[in-house]
């Protein structure tokens, strides 16, 4: 199973907005074969697991991440593949929480004679399908934020300078997660004061949209977002009371504009993340600032964060740190990642994990 949770991390960035899966076929302790989800659309991991085999896999036990499904999506089912293969065995990491399967696929096996165990490394395999499950049961994509911050907390200074916090290294790590990303959203004050392009470089195997709250549309159309716009999707969250003028101009530049309602800040963002799950966007980078971090941290919808802390000290009550907003009252008595993961790049520290509330 740890095999096959290692193969189905390949399909990240190129699954969405399916899972990741992975699958591996043994027999008397030999591999026959093993597979994974390429590509949304795709075969899925059991398929291409038994077609991978150069012997017949007949009586082999098959170890798959996620429940086989056993209803007709983009592909057949893979009970039916299961069973053609004659199959004696199948262990599930987790149950597929996609209402059409939800343990029918397992059902279906167990009654067709093939033995069936379920939970073999639960969390580690529930840990591939969390942005999946987050789209499925709740209609919104997983949240991600990112930010670079100095060792004192502040991820500007207090004249708002805040190129560059972190080092090369730290960078190239952003750019790969934003390669595997849906969108890239951040506050109309960051798109203001860094100008920043958000895309992925080099590019990797998603192209994201660009997405800046900008309730009254004011984002410059000299910005190289606006500038960029007709080449990589950018995506501008209003508000109803949005200049026309303003609005015209930055349509005419490529942008797409979304109207949100509602009469403050945090209804608006709310009526933006489920139009987000509507287009089943699955990953969504917050790049800050920390005023739109500390709204969606308020509403316990960050799921998972990632964090390059720099050497470096720039000190100042004005300048920001990375989680504004409210806050909570106290600090947690316990690590508010789970299973955190910790690295050094070079003199940076890189710290990323998902909190707990993403696991419910
Ligand atoms: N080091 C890093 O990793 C990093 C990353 C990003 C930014 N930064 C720095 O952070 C600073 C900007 O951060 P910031 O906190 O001042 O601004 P911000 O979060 O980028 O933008 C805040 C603005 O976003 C708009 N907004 C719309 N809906 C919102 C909502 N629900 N919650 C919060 N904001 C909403 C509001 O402007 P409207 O009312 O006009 O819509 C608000 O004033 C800059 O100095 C930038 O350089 C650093």
């Amino acid at each position: 199973m740890a095999r096959a949770i290692e193969l189905a991390r390949r399909g990240e960035g190129s699954v969405e907005p399916n899972p990741m899966v992975g699958c591996v076929l043994v027999r008397d302790g030999n591999c026959l074969g093993e597979g994974w989800h390429r590509a949304y659309g795709g075969p899925h991991a059991e398929v291409e697991a038994l077609r991978s085999c150069c012997v017949d896999p007949a009586g082999a036990t098959l170890y798959v991440t996620l429940e086989p499904c056993c209803h007709h999506g983009q592909t057949p089912p893979c009970t039916d593949a299961i069973l053609r293969a004659g199959i004696a065995r199948v262990v599930v990491g987790q149950v597929d929480p996609f209402p059409a399967v939800a343990g029918r696929g397992i059902e279906l096996l167990r009654q067709a004679g093939v033995a069936v165990d379920v939970g073999v490394l639960a969390e580690a395999a529930a840990d591939l399908t969390a942005p999946f499950r987050m789209l499925v049961t709740h209609g919104r994509p997983w949240i991600l934020a990112k930010w670079a911050m100095t060792l004192d907390g502040k991820i500007a200074s207090r004249a708002g300078h805040s190129r560059w916090i972190s080092n090369e290294r730290s960078r190239e790590a952003t750019h790969r997660l934003r390669g595997r990303m849906d969108a890239i959203l951040v506050g109309r004050h960051t798109a203001e004061t860094d100008d920043p392009l958000l895309t992925a470089r080099p590019a990797g195997p998603r192209q994201a949209t660009r997405i800046v709250v900008d309730t009254l549309a004011q984002l410059s159309p000299r910005s190289q977002l606006v500038q960029t716009a007709r080449t990589t999707p950018v995506l501008l969250a209003i508000g109803e009371r949005a200049d026309p003028e303003r609005r015209r101009l930055l349509e005419e530049a490529g942008c797409e504009l979304v109207v949100c309602p509602g009469a403050d800040p945090a209804q608006r963002l709310e009526h933006l993340i489920f139009d987000l799950g509507r287009r089943r966007w699955t990953n969504l980078l917050v790049e800050g600032g920390g005023r739109l971090v500390g709204s969606l941290f308020d509403r316990h919808w960050i799921d998972e964060v990632h964090v390059f802390i720099a050497p470096k000290l720039v000190g100042g009550a004005l300048a920001p740190g990375p989680v504004a907003g409210a806050g909570r009252a106290e600090i947690p008595p316990l690590a508010s990642l789970v299973r955190p993961h910790v690295e050094l790049l070079g003199e940076d520290v890189y710290i990323s994990g998902r909190l707990p509330n993403a696991r419910e």
